[in-house]
C-alpha cells in the first residue's frame, strides 16, 4: 500500500480520470478529477463553500489559486469573472495537469496559467488569492506556504482561505492576524470556516 499522500508531487497511483459536477447558483460545469490528487470524486464540501462565500471579483483581477488540486476554485472564478486572470498552483503534476486540461474544456484556458510553485514570476502581484490550503503538510509547512504568497497581494489585496474548524482555522485567524494579516471569519458553516485576511488592517472587520 502507497503511504503517498495527496500533497506529494506526482503521486504514482494509477490514472482513473473520470467526470465530477459542479453544480453552484451561477456556475454548472462538469471538469475531470483523477486518482492521487485531492478530493477526487466530488467537489470538497469547504471548496464548495468557499466558492458560495466568495465575494465579487473586480474586472481584470490577478487571481491566484493556492493548490489548485483538479481545479475547481479555478474554473469556477474564471468562469464566474468573464475578465478575471488566474495562476493556478500546485505542487502535484497530475493536479496541474487536470487543471490545465479542465480550464481547457471550461473554454477560459487564455486566461488561466498553470504553474509549480517556483514558475511563477517573482514580480507578479495579486488582487486575490483563494485557496482550500493544503492544512496536512503541518502547521510549519503551512505557514512558511502562507508567508510565501501573501505578501504578493496588492495593498488592497484580499485572501480567502477554507479551512476545517477541528483542523485549527480559529488559530490559524489568530496567527494570521498576528503576522501583520488582519483576518476575519467571513462564514462559518458545518465545520468550516472561510477566513477573509487582508494585506493591511485598514477596512478590517472584527478580528477573529
Ligand atoms: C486541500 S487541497 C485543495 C485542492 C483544490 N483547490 C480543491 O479545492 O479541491 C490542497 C492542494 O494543495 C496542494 N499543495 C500541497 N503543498 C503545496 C505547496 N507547497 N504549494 C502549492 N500547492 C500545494 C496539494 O497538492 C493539493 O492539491
Amino acid at each position: 500500500m502507497s503511504d503517498r499522500h495527496y500533497f506529494d508531487d506526482d503521486p504514482d497511483v494509477a490514472s482513473s480520470p473520470h467526470p465530477v459536477e459542479i453544480s453552484l447558483p451561477d456556475v454548472a460545469l462538469t471538469l475531470t478529477a483523477d486518482r492521487g490528487v485531492f478530493s477526487a470524486d466530488r467537489l470538497d464540501a469547504g471548496t464548495k463553500l468557499l466558492l458560495l462565500e466568495l465575494p465579487p471579483f473586480d474586472d481584470g483581477a490577478r487571481v491566484l489559486d493556492i493548490g489548485c488540486g483538479w481545479g475547481p476554485i479555478t474554473c469556477v472564478v474564471a468562469a464566474r469573472a468573464a475578465t478575471a486572470r488566474i495562476w493556478a498552483v500546485d505542487v502535484n503534476r497530475r493536479a496541474r495537469e487536470l487543471t490545465a486540461a479542465n480550464a481547457a474544456s471550461t473554454g477560459v484556458a487564455d486566461r488561466v496559467r498553470v504553474a509549480t510553485p517556483d514558475e511563477v514570476p517573482d514580480e507578479l502581484v495579486f488582487d486575490r488569492i483563494v485557496s482550500n490550503p493544503p492544512i496536512r503538510i503541518g502547521k510549519a509547512a503551512l505557514h512558511d506556504l502562507l508567508l510565501r504568497w501573501l505578501p504578493r497581494l496588492t495593498p488592497e489585496g484580499t485572501a480567502h482561505l477554507v479551512v476545517q474548524k477541528h483542523l485549527g482555522s480559529d488559530s490559524l485567524a489568530r496567527w494570521l492576524s498576528g503576522q501583520g494579516y488582519p483576518t476575519t471569519r467571513l462564514a462559518s458553516r458545518a465545520g468550516y470556516r472561510i477566513l477573509e485576511v487582508r494585506r493591511t488592517d485598514g477596512r478590517s472587520r472584527e478580528t477573529v
